[in-house]
């Protein structure tokens, strides 16, 4: 039987659109177009609107002119698939289909809808040959085959490939498009030119398309709107009049006057600046790994090494990697990159050494903690087969609701491979579908469930928000991430709501060290990655 409905997350079904329904929607489309051109509003189309490309096409939206009118009418297009098709009529209710930490969000996005009435969603294909310009939002994935081994991955670009064929077939040729997509360097003028040449050479279009890549540097937290919109922007085009539309489609659109733009001379030293940069990042986070483990064994607080560091001006982005790295980008876009040397550039050989060991070191850095909870229960005479664990924090960094990736869902697996129980508290994620949606999600054959055995129930997770019942009874306490609502806990009352001593696993240097003395005091036992220098507390205590 097929499905003929998408849910939100929200638990609200919306019939998805039948045959019929499509010629009426772009009728209606075509009218409200003619009307903003009159208005004299450039039309743009943003293609997938997802974490990123919602919230650009809220802040194209949102544009205006110099007399202060909105100079933008957009549409956001989205395929209307069974997961992702209830994000069209939320937008055109005035709601984001994103969760927002930021409260730029939610206004900016009714105000658009309700009150300029610049923003619009659909679902039809048809809109592109509407556009001056297109966004391409659309995800492009890197799948990875096996748990710390980033070059058995490969890249998925299928829905990049069908956007682009789509955007080819129905675009008018001078309208730009502009890939925002994080993709594999060389995609622009190797993969995305040649599909779109062919199509034009089809439809009779001499011109070659206007084609333009920057990438998004989004934070979907606190920042979110700002992250877009001021900040500083990367981008090129593949040949001079691509570049100059690009150009002043961000002057227009973004804060450049404050943030200037960088203009890269190809498409592949923009989509390549984005790699490294990521890349850099993930490897500055592993690096640590292995000192991590080092100060575990040799009585060091690493937290307390990394903020002696810091003082440095040179060395202050010195940061602490938690029980893994995660986000959409940083576990993927090194991937890309040495995926894209060998299958798009067509080079053989391994040039790739830090980039590829820094991404496995990050996707199996959560596996340690596993480690840490058995040895502190066995210290407290406990098994961890059976044993009771609370994970605080499913997020995969401090105070946004964004689980993707995150080194909790390695942690969670690993735990329950070694038979523990598992619940779990984050106060800004209601599901965490990488386990409720463990079979289809993030795609099918693709959850992390296959690299661990007895996974299956973990189907059945519930994320508690009452953090007091999360705590009753609980035998481990794993404080995963630094979320403002774990900070400032203390000691007393979390061993009473637990209800007796348990064992406190702090990956991120949360605890203080009188707290690691009070919760020693009370009975409790007490881990930490890169924190040696708790043995020395319990020593300490023991001869008190
Ligand atoms: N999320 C981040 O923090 C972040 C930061 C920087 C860069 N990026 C990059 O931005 C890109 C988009 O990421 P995202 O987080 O918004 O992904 P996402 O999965 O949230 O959104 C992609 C959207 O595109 C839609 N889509 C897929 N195929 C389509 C098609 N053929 N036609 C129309 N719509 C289609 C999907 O249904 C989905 O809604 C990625 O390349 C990502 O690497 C993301």
């Amino acid at each position: 039987m097929s499905v003929s409905f998408s849910i939100s997350p929200g638990g609200e079904r919306f019939p998805l659109p039948k045959p019929e329904d499509y010629s009426k929607e772009f009728e209606s489309l075509k009218k409200q177009v003619e009307q903003e051109r009159a208005k004299n509003r450039e039309i743009v189309v943003v293609m997938g609107v997802g974490f990123v490309g919602a919230v650009m096409a809220a802040i194209v939206a949102d544009t205006v002119d110099k007399k202060g009118q909105p100079s933008k009418f957009v549409i956001g297009m989205q395929r209307p698939s069974v997961r992702s098709y209830w994000k069209i009529p939320m937008l055109n209710r005035g709601i984001s289909p994103v969760k927002a930490e930021d409260p730029e969000v939610d206004p900016m996005i009714e105000r658009c809808v309700k009150k300029k009435k610049t923003l619009r969603a659909t679902y039809t294909y048809d809109v592109l040959k509407l556009a001056d310009v297109v966004v391409v939002d659309v995800q492009c994935d890197y799948i990875k085959e096996d748990l710390g081994n980033v070059r058995t991955g490969q890249t998925d670009m299928a829905a990049l490939e069908a956007s682009l064929h789509v955007i080819a077939e129905n675009i008018p040729p001078d309208a730009l498009v502009l890939i925002e997509t994080t993709v594999a360097p060389g995609t622009t003028e190797q993969v995305a030119y040649p599909i779109m040449k062919k199509v034009f050479k089809k439809r009779g279009i001499k011109s070659d398309p206007l084609l333009a890549h920057s990438y998004e540097r989004v934070m979907p937290g606190r920042n979110y709107v700002a992250s877009i919109r001021d900040f500083w922007r990367v981008c090129s085009g593949i040949n001079e009049n691509a570049r100059k539309r690009v150009e002043k489609f961000l002057n227009e659109v973004l804060n450049t006057d404050k943030y200037p733009l960088t203009v890269m001379d190809r498409p592949i030293e923009s989509e390549t600046a984005k790699i490294v940069e990521n890349s850099y990042r993930a490897t500055i986070l592993a690096f640590l790994d292995e000192w991590s483990l080092f100060a575990e064994r040799n009585g060091v607080d690493l937290i307390k090494v990394i903020k002696a560091i810091k003082v440095r001006p040179t060395h202050s982005n010195i940061i602490f990697p938690g029980p893994g790295i995660g986000g959409y980008c940083l576990p993927k876009d090194g991937g890309l990159g040495l995926w894209a040397y060998k299958h798009i550039l067509g080079f053989e050989d391994k040039i790739f050494k830090i980039t590829p060991m820094a991404i496995d070191i990050n996707d199996t850095r959560g596996l340690h903690v596993g480690q840490l909870t058995r040895d502190a229960l066995r210290n407290m005479g406990q098994a961890i087969a059976g044993a009771e664990v609370l994970i605080l924090g499913a997020a995969y960094r401090e105070d946004v609701g964004d689980t993707r990736y995150s080194g909790s869902e390695v942690v969670i697996r690993k735990l329950t491979e070694m038979g523990a129980e598992i619940r779990v508290h984050d106060p800004y994620v209601e599901h965490w579908w990488e386990f409720e949606q463990q079979d289809t999600f993030p795609g099918v054959g693709q959850s992390k469930a296959r690299f661990f055995r007895n996974q299956e129930k973990l189907k059945e997770i519930c994320i508690e928000q009452d953090l007091n019942k999360a705590l009753k009874n609980a035998e481990a306490i794993i404080l995963a991430v630094p979320h403002k609502a774990y900070l400032n806990l203390d000691p007393e009352e979390v061993v009473k709501k637990i209800g007796q001593p348990a064992a406190i696993i702090d990956c991120f240097g949360i605890l203080s060290d009188t707290k690691i003395r009070r919760y020693f005091q009370l009975g409790c036992e007490v881990k930490g990655l890169g924190r040696g220098h708790i043995q020395r507390i319990k020593d300490e205590i023991r001869r008190e």
